[in-house]
């Protein structure tokens, strides 16, 4: 593997996307960010403040003020980080003060990096992009599952809702919205299991490298 390269990793919500990119990262000596908590953690100093994560005055003050020890809360994840992260990520002024971290982070020593926009926006010309996507139905069970897991215990519909809602947003932003880079290699992961998903990736990082 080339040092210094980069690996996009997108797709939307509980699509696979954070365990398949950490173990990618593993296996090829790479480091990983997991830009989603970017987002998360903007959104989440907004609710601090009692703010409003769809104002862009608060979101962007909050994201300018964002500090690495922000990504070691234990408080980024559930129904309302979730929906602030993607009420913070419309906002084109919160987008561009997080864009220096990300590319300074991948272009030092190379990385995956997983989110929405990597392929597209933060690293237009990353040497491998991954789409990976599953059906709606099975995203939501896997993120229920991973709720029941946490001792959180919401009805499955709700978070099948919450999650329509949130991939509604993202895809229909106009600032970097979800969409596959035209160069990205599509991954479903429907009907594969974290390994065989891993496997796939791999074969298709390697077919580009
Ligand atoms: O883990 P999950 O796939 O549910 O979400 P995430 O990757 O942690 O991202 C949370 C939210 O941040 C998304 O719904 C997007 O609105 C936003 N996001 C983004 O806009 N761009 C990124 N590169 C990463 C996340």
């Amino acid at each position: 593997m080339r040092p210094g390269i980069v690996i996009a990793v997108d797709g939307p919500a509980a699509a696979g996307k954070g365990t398949l990119a950490r173990r990618l990262a593993q296996h090829l000596g790479l480091a990983y960010l997991d830009t989603g908590l970017l987002y998360r953690a903007v959104g989440r100093r907004v609710l601090d403040q009692a703010g409003d994560p769809s104002d862009p005055a608060v979101a962007e003050a909050a994201a300018r003020a964002l500090h690495p020890n922000d990504l070691e809360r234990q408080d980024l994840r559930g129904p309302a980080a979730d929906d602030a992260a993607s009420r913070v990520a419309v906002i084109p002024g919160v987008r561009a003060a997080l864009l220096d971290f990300q590319r300074h982070f991948g272009a030092t020593h190379g990385a995956v990096l997983d989110g929405r926009d990597i392929g597209t926006v933060v690293f237009p010309d990353a040497a491998v992009k991954l789409f990976v996507t599953a059906s709606a139905e099975e995203r939501a069970r896997r993120r229920h599952a991973e709720m029941l897991a946490r001792g959180m215990a919401p009805p499955l519909a709700e978070v099948a809702a919450e999650m329509r809602a949130r991939d509604a947003r993202d895809a229909g932003r106009d600032a970097a919205p979800l969409v596959p880079a035209p160069d990205a290699v599509l991954l479903d992961t429907t009907r594969l299991d974290p390994e065989a998903a891993f496997s796939a990736a791999l074969g298709a990082i390697m077919a580009k490298v």
